[in-house]
């Protein structure tokens, strides 16, 4: 990787940083925060989101996120599904998929308007949690979709997976039968593509990631040359309650799988990619297709070594008197009629997903912290420029 050089105010001798790009004019390397040849720790570079963008680590992970992103597009155009721009304004919370920020006009700056009634919209209005219902919307009218545009959710949460603003991959594949086989392979030629073509692309800058983390180099390799596993939830369960670890939170069938359940999975489950299927009817949205034990959902989640879900999605509910039911039980009937109507009027079994992009970056670079995977994060306490 080329070096960039930055002349010095005060010896006048040229310093290397690890950038690649050439740079005009004065540095003074005393104020400047990174120092030449010297290694500094991601928590100190995510103080200078201005600047970060100068050292190696960041530059990499841009022209990864970059290809990336341009792998993804290709990957779904080639498999025949098109573009769509899903709103980032919306009246719609999506199921309550996380918490909703809420959007209101400013009289002036920073003079933040009562707008309780939602006047300006007429209705109150959302930066989006996800974009899957109004994929949904155009699926039902043409073929198969998919969108990937930035989504918000206002978890307070601090942990390393969380994001206020994260990108999302979101897929509607139309004439899918009820079985979740399909959309499984869908999700995991999506990742292999996206990860070979890093490797083969961006072969240096991958390198420069898995130089640093030896176990995910080993579980990446691992992860393109075989199969991803796939268990139920309930195996999962059972799985988890076999395995005499000593969790904080006891897994239970019917609750949520935690992050610590997820982490003992996906190491000692083959470290590598795994689907969990089946999912109780109560831990996944009203529009996930019920199967016919009657207790469980045709959804699933990826999880990944490192990071946990990455993926979440499902086959979705398209008989009308089924989702008319459960869309009742969570009171949401009245407020999704116009998701009712994409039933009434004739509709295609069809099912999605929405991968987390940032996520997905994070565990295939081995990276600890959700943070240095995303130019300008956003999270609970902090919008820095
Ligand atoms: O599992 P989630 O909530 O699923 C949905 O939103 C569905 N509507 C998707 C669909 O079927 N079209 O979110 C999907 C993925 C998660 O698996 C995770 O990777 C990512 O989005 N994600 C986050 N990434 C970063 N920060 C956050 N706060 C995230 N919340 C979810
Ligand atoms: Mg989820």
């Amino acid at each position: 990787m080329e070096g960039l050089l930055v002349e010095s105010s005060h010896s006048g001798q040229a310093v290397e940083l690890l950038a690649n790009t050439l740079q005009l004019g004065q540095c003074n390397t005393q104020e400047f925060p990174f120092k030449a040849r010297q290694t500094h720790t991601p928590d100190y570079i995510r103080q200078f989101p201005h600047l970060r963008a100068r050292t190696q680590s960041f530059s990499s992970l841009l022209r990864l996120r970059d290809t990336a992103t341009a792998l993804i597009h290709t990957f779904f155009r080639d498999n025949g599904f098109i573009n769509v721009h899903t709103p980032i304004l919306t009246s719609s919370d999506c199921e309550g998929a996380g918490e909703l920020f809420s959007v209101k006009p400013c009289r002036e700056e920073g003079d933040v308007e009562e707008d309780e009634e939602g006047e300006f919209f007429g209705c109150k209005a959302y930066l989006t949690v996800s974009g899957q219902l109004h994929a949904e919307a155009i699926a039902c009218g043409m073929k198969s979709v998919y969108t990937f545009g930035p989504t918000f959710r206002a978890e307070r949460s601090h942990s390393s997976r969380h994001l206020s603003e994260f990108y999302m991959i979101e897929a509607e594949k139309v004439f899918l039968s009820s079985e979740l086989e399909p959309l499984l392979n869908l999700v995991e030629d999506l990742y292999k593509y996206t990860v070979e073509g890093l490797l083969r692309e961006r072969e240096e800058d991958m390198t420069f990631y898995h130089e640093q983390s030896q176990s995910t180099k080993e579980w990446v390799m691992k992860s393109l040359s075989r199969p991803f596993l796939r268990m139920t939830y309930s195996e999962a369960v059972n799985a988890l309650r076999a395995a005499n670890a000593n969790f904080q939170f006891e897994p239970k069938w019917g609750s949520d799988l935690k992050s610590e359940h997820e982490r003992y999975l996906t190491h000692h489950v083959g470290h590598c990619p795994l689907f969990v299927t089946d999912y109780p009817v109560t831990l996944k949205p009203f529009y996930a297709r019920q199967n016919s034990d009657g207790e469980t959902v045709s959804g699933m989640d990826l999880l990944l070594p490192g990071v946990g879900e990455a993926v979440g999605g499902s086959i979705r509910e398209e008989r009308e008197e089924s989702l008319q039911a459960a869309l009742t039980r969570c009171g949401m009937l009245e407020s999704y009629q116009w998701y009712m109507d994409l039933r009434r009027f004739g509709t295609v079994p069809h099912g999605g997903f929405g991968l987390g992009f940032e996520r997905l970056l994070q565990a295939v670079l081995g990276v600890k912290h959700i943070r240095d995977v995303t130019p300008f994060p956003r999270f609970l306490g902090s919008c820095d420029m």
